[in-house]
Formats: C-alpha cells, structure tokens, sequence
C-alpha cells in the first residue's frame, strides 16, 4: 500500500516570524516561505501551506521536515490523510514573532542575534513587517478555524510592539479561544484585565532568578522590582500565569539561586513553575550536541521536591522531559 505522512502541526499553524512564515511551530525550523515577499497576499500564504500539506499527503517529505518527530508515516487509505477530512483543515494557531524589539537583553535569547541587542524602551513599529492588516484580511476571508484559534504572542517583547493591542483586540472580538503570552513582565500590560474576562489567557514570565542582582547579570537590565511588583498584580486575575527559569550555565545555574526563585513564587503567590534548559548554551551551538551536565539532575530533583512542599505546580514541558531522559539534546 501507498505511504502517506501527516504533521498535526503543520495542520494546525501558521507561524509569523520577522524574516518567514512558518507553517510549523516556533521551536523547529520547519517548512516555510520568505515573509517580505508573501504578507501582502493571504492566499499566496494559505496556499503554500496547503502545498505542503498535499505534498505529505501524497507520500513526498520536503527537506525541512525529514527527521522531524513530529511526522507521522501512515499507510494511504481512503480512511487516512486528507481523505479523512475531506479538505484541509484551517489553520487553529496563530503565533506572533514578526517583530525582535525587546525592552531586555537577556544573555541566553535565542532572538536577539536579529535585533543586535539593541534595548527598545517605547513601543514602536516591528522592523519586518505589519500583522494586523494579515489577521484582519484572514477573519474576512474566513482562512482560520475562528472558533478553535489560540494565538501565542512571542516576540521580541509585545509590550514594545506597537500594534500589540490591536492585535489583541480583533482576536478577542473575534471569540479567540486562548491567548497566550510571553513576556518579560517589565512593563505592565493593563489589555490583560480587560480580555481575562472574555477569554482565556495564559502568560508566561521568565524571571530566571530570585533576586536583583542575579536578575541584573542574565537579563542586563535593572528591572527586577519593577517585575516583581508587576507580578504582584498580574497575580491577582483570573489567569494561568506561569514563572519561568531557563538554566543558564554558570550563570544561574545552582541550588541558592533556584531556592530563591521558589521562596519568591511562593511570597507573591504564583501557582506554576517551570523550569528549562537554554537552547542557545555555546557548547550546543558550537558542537550542535548539548550533553545535560550532572549537576542540572540534582537541580531539577530539588526544584520538584521544593515546588511541591509549596504546592506550586512543577511544569515540565514534554520535550524537555525527553532530553534529560535522553541525557543531551541535538540539531
Ligand atoms: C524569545 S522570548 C520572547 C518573549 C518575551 N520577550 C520573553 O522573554 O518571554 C520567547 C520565549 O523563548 C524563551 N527563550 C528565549 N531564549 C531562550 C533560550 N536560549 N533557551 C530557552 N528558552 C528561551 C523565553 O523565555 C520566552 O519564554
Ligand atoms: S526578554 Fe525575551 S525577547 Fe527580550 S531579550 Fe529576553 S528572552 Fe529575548
């Protein structure tokens, strides 16, 4: 029998970074189209994607998906593929990163290669190109699953991208079903309290530390009372807000600094934990082979341990949890 693949990333999403489109999720490099010349037409970027999607379907694996463990190969059957769902399903994730305009330098950010570390302090415009006449044109010509849509506002930082609430509010007007959102939490958003009420919304602040000093040193600005006070607020609503600390070698990377980090969560009353890995650690992007050093085990048993005695939840994303099984992770 025929072979045909399917990717339900690649069903679900249409990724808007500042240099491609992507039409996979934003970890991965996978199929795409150059951005400049494609965003002043919605059909030439729908069209694209569902190009891949029948190129799958018909049993082909174009060069940016070989090895991903996201395909999956199954036998072609008038039950599998699109035969199964008849037409190919609208995108249901919009994940916004056209723009790399950050009010930080966090010494670990796998975007700021692209915008030189220049710190930005007032909202400006992105340097690539406007989304809100793409998302507008995509509701009018009804291209997206509006019911089931969930957008991720990446970035960059939003808070100094000028269009931010626009954005926000044709998705919200529009019955979008989630929002999530990452930010440094240094300026506070106050569209957050207006559409906690109408949708649901997930934020998701990486903190890195657990005091000033260590703050200074990773995200290199002064900022950390201001976050801390921002917390405070964003604490209070009615929404999943998540704390994160991304290890950085030598750096952040010890049982002190981790048990401050926890006590902090616990004073401002934050439920969620999470706790990650950098991706851009320069033995990982020189040798492209990161091995999990020993001692990284030991903080993760002690973050668990300690974020359970709190009764803050400890969040390990999946495919980290298959890395430190793993024991390194590749390109
Ligand atoms: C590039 S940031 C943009 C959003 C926002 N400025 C922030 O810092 O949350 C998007 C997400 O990538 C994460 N991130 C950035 N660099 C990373 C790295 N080297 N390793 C792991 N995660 C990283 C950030 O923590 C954040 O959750
Ligand atoms: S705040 Fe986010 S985008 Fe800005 S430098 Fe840090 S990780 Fe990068």
């Amino acid at each position: 029998m025929k072979k045909s693949y399917y990717c339900k990333r690649l069903n679900e999403t249409i990724d808007f970074d500042a240099q491609k489109i992507f039409f996979c999720c934003a970890t991965r490099t996978g199929p795409s189209i150059n951005a400049k010349e494609n965003v002043s037409s919605v059909k030439k970027i729908i069209t694209a994607r569902e190009h891949i999607i029948k190129q799958l379907d018909r049993g082909e694996v174009p060069i940016e998906c070989v090895g991903c463990y996201d395909l999956v190969e199954q036998q072609k059957s008038k039950y599998s593929g699109l035969n199964f769902y008849k037409r190919i399903p609208k995108p249901n994730t919009i994940i916004v990163k056209h723009f790399k305009q950050c009010n930080s330098s966090c010494i670990y950010c796998a975007e700021q290669y692209i915008s030189k570390r220049k710190i930005v302090l007032k909202p400006q415009k992105s340097d690539y190109y406007d989304l809100l006449p793409i998302i507008k044109m995509l509701y009018t010509k009804n291209l997206i699953d509006k019911k089931n849509l969930t957008v991720l506002f990446q970035g960059g930082d939003i808070s100094v991208l000028e269009e931010f609430e626009d954005l926000v509010n044709v998705f919200v007007d529009n019955s979008v079903k989630k929002i999530e959102i990452a930010t440094n939490g240094i300026i506070y958003l106050p569209i957050i309290e207006k559409i906690c009420k109408k949708t649901f919304v997930d934020m998701d602040i990486s903190i890195d530390c657990g005091c000033r000093e260590s703050y200074k040193k990773i995200k290199t600005v002064d900022k950390f009372d201001d976050l801390v006070k921002n917390l405070k607020r964003y604490s209070k609503l009615p929404i999943q807000l998540r704390l994160k600390y991304i290890l950085v070698r030598n750096c952040n990377d010890n049982i002190e600094e981790v048990s401050k980090y926890i006590e902090l969560m616990k004073e401002i009353g934050i439920k969620i934990s999470e706790l990650t890995i950098d991706q851009c650690d320069p033995e990982f992007l020189e040798k492209k082979i990161f091995k999990i050093p020993p001692h990284y085990y030991e903080l993760y048993d002690f973050w668990e341990k300690k974020c359970k005695d709190y009764n803050i939840y400890p969040s390990l994303w999946s495919y980290l949890k298959e890395i430190l099984d793993r024991g390194e992770f590749f390109r």
